[in-house]
């Protein structure tokens, strides 16, 4: 059987395929302007006029194969409309305004498959008997109306049908009379609509009435295979209803709010002579009730069937009673318990694992007003004594402990199970989780041993997860997203090793991620290759943080508060997609920009999702800018990307590179020229300090030289001058020294000279020489002429006699100096100027009487 579908969908596919292939484009056609016509290479033609606000219908050509005539005003189909279109397959009149059908209506559409014409005023009363005759080789039928009136249709004719799309109105008349038992290939009834209150206008959801179903309801369709009875109002259902229709595969009777699970027993037990394999019951509780349980005698005859597929969504249910489940049919895969109230308490939990389910969804626990809130008006005759009528007091001892919520640190998933392990069903692939109110901390759980490739833990409040959670080998895909956690332990991903998709968008891990230098809470997921860690208030990330992650492909921290991207991604040679969008970058340094281009060897079309950032565009992004207008590397969305600072859109970087070369070149300009006046201005102010104390600086230098030549003896007292006088003179006067000075005073009145002829020490260099005299000497006596103030070294000399008075003799004048001859004192220099001023002269007199007592006078100033 399973085989047959295979090669019949094949075929239908690929009839749609050459069908696809021969179509040729859209054209206005022909025979109405507002429709568009397309022809295949036979010369058939397909129209749609849908929504083109036509009154009637046009008159068409006859290799019409398929038209739609949807949404538009047609009031009426006259006799004869189709008679010439004996090619058409398709024909959609729904959503117009017709009213009455003649005899003759559909005349000619002798291949006509199918035909939906619900969304109309069709009164079924006036619908003459002949009017589908002509319909010979109809396949599916949509006659819904829009109308609320019970009717039935003499379709009788219509002996090829499969399908039937039909308003369904049982009060005390069968929707499906004895005419029904021509259909002989009927396979699928829909008559699902919309409970009475909630009635749609369109008309095309239909409109479904039927209180009570009895063995007769479906007595002449005995070859359904799909049933779908939703939204129907079904108050009760007899026993013994589904018995007879051996060949049902799937059963709706979702939303039919007044069933209940005690009405459901009568249908569980007609069951196991049917062929089910999926099994709906949605919602068959009032949103407002009290919670439910199942019970073993409601779930009981399922054990018998084949059933793979079971939805029980949104019925306030809590518990099941234990062992119930064991009775749920081996065959199961599916078990959809989603939008109920389950407590994770009862010892039912246990009944769990013996499940054969490979996928189970219990998304949105605790949430039952999830479905439409209003209540559907039961009839409470109707309300009879179930065959699984429970005594609510034999279940108490079920009882709910509710979790403790205040102690959340304690409380775990693990706790509530009691054991050391969790247990969950051993065939299980997926599990749907979502937005349950869990809220948890996930310790450290081991899984009982399974095969669950997917976990959708998302929405919930799993706040902390320290783990690991252990024993989930297969794990391929998880979805923590929505989960308020700040707090990830570096084990807790360690018992996952094939996982390749990891979900955890929109949690707060940046309270945690950027302390993980060494990259340890995503080291076990070697094998990851989608990464969602958006919205997580990331600021920073380790640049190790990502090297385990070596197949990565999809990596998204949009959102984030990143500034810099300073992580490790070139070891992810498979990676494809990048979205740093919407974080806090203005420039993508080069050691990043680096990585990508290095990627590109491995992936040609890798894609870097960038905008939201405040990209800037100046002097200091230029590097990024410049990669911008050369990479390879597809850089998304730059059109909605402003460069905050030049008001241009980023994919225009060529232009905005050219621009900043220009601008910033004059700006390396400014910078050297800043950069050399900063300097120049250095030099000279170090330069003038060097001046300013060049006499100094010289002055010290050879005192140090001096005592290191041992020229300059530490003094004993402060008396124990070598000399009492250094003379200081230049050349031209050594006949007045040597003749007169030192004749005067060394010969005659005892005072120790020291002249430079006499006294140097060979060897040294005459700078030292000076300034070890001067130091060793009381007093220095310059003997002052135009001759000296021509020479430098006499001007050294008298420079080094005052860097001694201030800082070795505390400022004490040492020098004497004496006029050999009259100097104007516009050729003196201001520092002897400064000495005269202080009065430390002597004029030399030149005469016999002047001598003596200029020598005298020498002696004694020389003396002290
Ligand atoms: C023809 O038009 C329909 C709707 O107007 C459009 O969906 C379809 O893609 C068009 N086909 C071609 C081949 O242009
Ligand atoms: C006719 O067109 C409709 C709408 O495009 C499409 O769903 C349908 O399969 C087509 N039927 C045939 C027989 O080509
Ligand atoms: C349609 O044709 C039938 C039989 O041919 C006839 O009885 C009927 O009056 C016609 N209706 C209209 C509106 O022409
Ligand atoms: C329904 O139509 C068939 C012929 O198509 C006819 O034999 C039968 O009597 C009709 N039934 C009713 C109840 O009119
Ligand atoms: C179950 O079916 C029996 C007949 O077999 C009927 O009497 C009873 O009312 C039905 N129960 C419900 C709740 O529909
Ligand atoms: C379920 O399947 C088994 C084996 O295919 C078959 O023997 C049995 O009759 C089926 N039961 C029902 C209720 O269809
Ligand atoms: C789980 O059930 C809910 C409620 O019916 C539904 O909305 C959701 O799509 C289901 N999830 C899956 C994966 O089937
Ligand atoms: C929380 O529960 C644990 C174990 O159940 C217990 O040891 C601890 O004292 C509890 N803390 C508070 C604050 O109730
Ligand atoms: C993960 O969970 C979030 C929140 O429930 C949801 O929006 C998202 O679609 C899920 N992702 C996938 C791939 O299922
Ligand atoms: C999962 O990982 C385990 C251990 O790392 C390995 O033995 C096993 O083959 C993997 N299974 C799949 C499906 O990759
Ligand atoms: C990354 O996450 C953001 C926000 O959740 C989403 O809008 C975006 O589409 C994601 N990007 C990719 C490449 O999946």
């Amino acid at each position: 059987m399973a085989n047959n579908q295979v090669t019949c969908y094949c075929i239908i596919l690929l009839f749609i395929a050459t069908e696809i292939a021969e179509t040729s484009t859209n054209n206005t056609c022909q025979f109405e302007s507002k429709c568009l016509c397309s022809y295949t290479k036979t010369n058939m033609m397909k129209a749609d006029c849908a929504g083109k606000s036509l009154k009637t219908i046009p008159k068409l050509p006859v290799n019409l194969k398929n038209i739609s005539l949807a949404r538009n005003l047609i009031s009426e189909i006259k006799n004869g409309t189709f008679e010439a279109n004996k090619h058409l397959l398709y024909l959609d009149l729904s959503s117009n305004d017709i009213s009455e059908l003649h005899s003759r209506s559909f005349q000619g559409l002798s291949k006509l498959e199918t035909l939906i014409i619900s969304g109309n005023r069709i009164d079924p009363s006036a619908i003459c008997m002949a009017v589908f005759k002509p319909l010979k080789a109809l396949l599916h039928l949509a006659i819904r109306q829009k109308f609320k009136n019970p009717f039935s249709l003499n379709i009788s004719a219509l002996v090829q049908l499969n399908t039937l799309e039909i308003d369904a109105v049982s009060h005390g008349m069968d929707p499906f009379n004895i005419e029904y038992a021509n259909l002989r290939f009927l396979h699928e009834v829909d008559v699902s609509g919309f409970p009475e209150f909630e009635f749609d206008v369109s008309g095309l959801s239909g409109y479904c009435k039927m209180t009570v179903l009895m063995p007769n309801t479906f007595k002449y369709i005995p070859y359904v295979k799909r049933l779908d009875l939703s939204k129907c109002g079904i108050n009760a259902i007899v026993s013994g209803t589904f018995r007879g229709l051996v060949h049902l595969k799937y059963l709706d009777l979702s939303d039919n709010r007044c069933l209940k699970f005690k009405g459901l027993a009568n249908v569980t037990y007609d069951l196991p002579s049917t062929s089910l394999k999926v099994l709906r019951i949605n919602k068959i509780h009032q949103t407002f009730d009290l919670n439910t349980i199942l019970t073993k005698c409601m779930i009981k005859p399922l054990r018998n069937t084949n059933i793979t597929q079971i939805y029980l969504n949104s019925n306030r249910l809590q518990l099941f009673e234990e062992g119930a489940m064991d009775f749920f049919p081996k065959t199961l895969k599916i078990l959809s318990g989603a939008d109920n109230e389950f407590s994770f308490s009862g010892r039912y939990t246990d009944d769990l694992f013996k499940l054969t389910v490979h996928e189970v969804n219990m998304s949105y626990l605790g949430m039952s007003h999830f479905l439409k809130n209003s209540n559907e008006n039961c009839d409470h005759t109707l309300i009879t004594p179930s065959r699984c009528n429970y005594n609510p007091k034999v279940y108490k001892k079920i009882a709910i402990k509710t979790p403790n919520l205040n102690n959340d640190t304690s409380y775990s998933l693990l706790s509530s199970f009691g054991d050391d392990k969790v247990l969950i069903p051993y065939q299980l692939r997926k599990l749907h989780l979502r937005e349950c109110k869990l809220r948890y901390y996930l310790p450290d759980i081991t899984f009982s041993n399974n095969l669950l490739e997917y976990a959708d833990f998302s929405s919930n409040t799993f706040y902390d997860w320290q783990g690991p959670l252990g024993n989930l080998n297969q794990l391929k895909f998880f979805n923590l997203s929505n989960n308020y956690c700040s707090k990830v332990s570096t084990r807790f991903f360690t018992g996952m090793p094939n996982l390749t998709t990891l979900l955890v968008q929109n949690n707060l891990l940046g309270f945690v991620l950027p302390s993980d230098i060494s990259g340890k809470i995503l080291a076990p997921l070697t094998k990851l290759e989608v990464l969602d860690l958006s919205d997580n208030r990331i600021t920073s990330l380790p640049s190790v943080f990502f090297n385990a992650q070596i197949q990565l492909r999809t990596l998204n921290l949009s959102g984030n508060l990143l500034e810099t991207a300073t992580f490790e991604i070139k070891s992810m040679t498979e990676l494809s997609h990048l979205d740093i969008s919407n974080n806090r970058l203005f420039v993508l340094d080069t050691f990043f920009t680096k990585q990508l281009d290095h990627l590109l060897e491995t992936v040609p079309d890798l894609t870097v999702e960038l905008s939201g950032n405040p990209i800037k565009c100046s002097c200091e992004s230029i590097e990024f800018i410049e990669w911008l207008s050369i990479t390879k590397v597809r850089v998304q969305s730059l059109l909605h990307q402003d460069c905050r600072s030049l008001q241009m859109h980023l994919n225009s970087s060529k232009v905005i590179y050219e621009y900043l070369k220009k601008k910033c070149s004059s700006y390396t300009t400014t910078i050297v020229a800043v950069g050399s006046w900063v300097a120049i201005f250095a030099f000279v102010i170090i330069a003038g300090i060097i001046y300013r104390f060049r006499w100094k600086l010289r002055y010290a230098y050879y005192i140090v030289k001096g005592k290191h030549h041992g020229q300059i003896k530490p003094l004993k007292t402060d008396d124990d001058f070598q000399y009492d006088a250094f003379v200081s003179y230049a050349d031209e006067d050594e006949t007045f020294v040597h003749r007169k000075f030192l004749k005067n005073l060394e010969d005659d009145r005892n005072i120790r000279c020291c002249v430079h002829k006499r006294d140097f020490l060979a060897g040294n260099d005459i700078a030292t020489n000076i300034t070890s005299a001067i130091h060793n000497s009381r007093k220095t006596v310059v003997i002052l002429s135009q001759h000296f103030l021509q020479s430098d070294w006499c001007l050294f000399e008298f420079n080094m006699a005052k860097m001694e008075s201030i800082y070795s003799r505390s400022k004490e004048n040492i020098i004497l100096l004496v006029f050999l001859e009259q100097i104007a004192s516009k050729d003196l220099p201001l520092n002897i100027l400064e000495l005269i001023q202080s009065k430390s002269y002597i004029e030399y007199p030149n005469d016999e009487y002047g001598d003596v007592v200029f020598w005298d006078k020498l002696k004694e100033t020389l003396s002290v």
